[in-house]
């Protein structure tokens, strides 16, 4: 494993990435469409699809066929020295630890959080970044043009999957149940609505965030793009692919992201992402709980009036 310019917080036992997530949809032929039309790499293996950013190996997310859109899993990776502690810790707590899926056979630690969704950890290369990504957007030089004509605009391919929004019934149980056994730490928080959560070894404001629901669910997939050009050209694509439906551009106060979410056809989300604060594995970042009104978009049209219902409650 490659281990070099990895950044890792001593002392303390926390996993370092969101690996993958696996749902299940009505339709892979329909999913299949609408993320390659995002501009992600989709792959069909072994019965499911899987979703890859160009040029990298790794799998961010795995889909299924199922009677409806559901999130069914969340695989977490963690240093390969941490895991016997990692499961110690499983035992001590009294954690059942469960068979891993069919088709998603591994060496893993499973386990069910309190709404019941199945999570593994698991070890793997970290696929956080080590430090903030440099923005893809360089500073318009003068004396020349330097917006490409409409023809010549690029197709977005996004870079990385960056987090999941994931829905609860229960914020704070849940923001201490994966603070207790993931490791992972309060970024900032809206009360008992919303909840922020980032990896100890690194990692963006956010690798996984909750929002209160009568049941569980995925509400959305944040891929990072690199520059808010490349989110503007990502909504435009969609479009004229025939996903015309979103909300954006705009900007997270949490986070700090910029954003345009692209409603997926089950009323999901994916959301074009870029410069989303990034907090070091040195850094003792200092949790806020904020009034949602006035963090939840600094600038921004409305949000579609359904943006925060979850359909897999329906
Ligand atoms: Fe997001």
């Amino acid at each position: 494993m490659n281990t070099e310019n990895v950044s890792r917080r001593i002392g303390q036992l926390g996993v370092h990435s969101l690996d993958y997530v696996h749902f299940s949809v009505p339709d892979l032929e329909e999913a299949a469409r609408f993320y390659r039309a995002f501009g992600l790499d989709v792959r069909e293996e072994s019965g499911m699809l899987g979703l890859y950013t160009a040029g990298n190996p790794h799998r961010w997310a795995a889909i299924t066929e199922g009677k409806k859109k559901q999130l069914s899993h969340i695989s977490f990776g963690a240093f390969e020295e941490d895991f016997p502690r990692f499961k110690s810790r499983l035992f001590r707590i009294g954690l059942s630890e469960l068979d891993a899926p069919r088709g998603f056979e591994s060496n893993g630690l499973w386990f069910r959080d309190p709404d019941g969704i199945l999570l593994e950890i698991r070890v793997t290369e970290k696929s956080s970044p080590n430090a903030k990504p440099v923005l893809d957007q360089p500073p318009s030089i003068s004396g020349i043009p330097n917006a490409p004509s409409r023809s010549a605009a690029p197709f977005v391919h996004p870079k990385r999957l960056a987090h999941i929004l994931t829905f609860t019934r229960d914020v704070p149980t849940t923001l201490n149940f994966y603070g207790g056994v993931l490791g992972l730490r309060l970024s900032d928080r809206s009360g008992d609505t919303l909840g922020f959560m980032h990896a100890v070894h690194g990692s963006d404001h956010h690798v996984l965030a909750f929002l209160r629901s009568e049941a569980p669910g995925l509400h959305h997939l944040s891929w990072d793009t690199g520059s808010v050009q490349a989110i503007g050209l990502g909504a435009m694509q969609m479009a004229a692919k025939g996903y015309p439906s979103g909300w954006g551009l705009g900007r997270h106060v949490l986070g700090s992201n910029y954003f345009h979410y692209m409603r997926d056809p089950w009323n999901s989300w994916s959301e074009y992402a870029c410069d989303i604060d990034y907090i070091p594995a040195d850094v003792d970042w200092t949790a806020g709980d904020h009034p949602g009104e006035d963090s939840f978009y600094v600038w921004g049209q409305e949000p579609p009036k359904d943006f925060a219902v979850n359909y897999e409650a329906k």
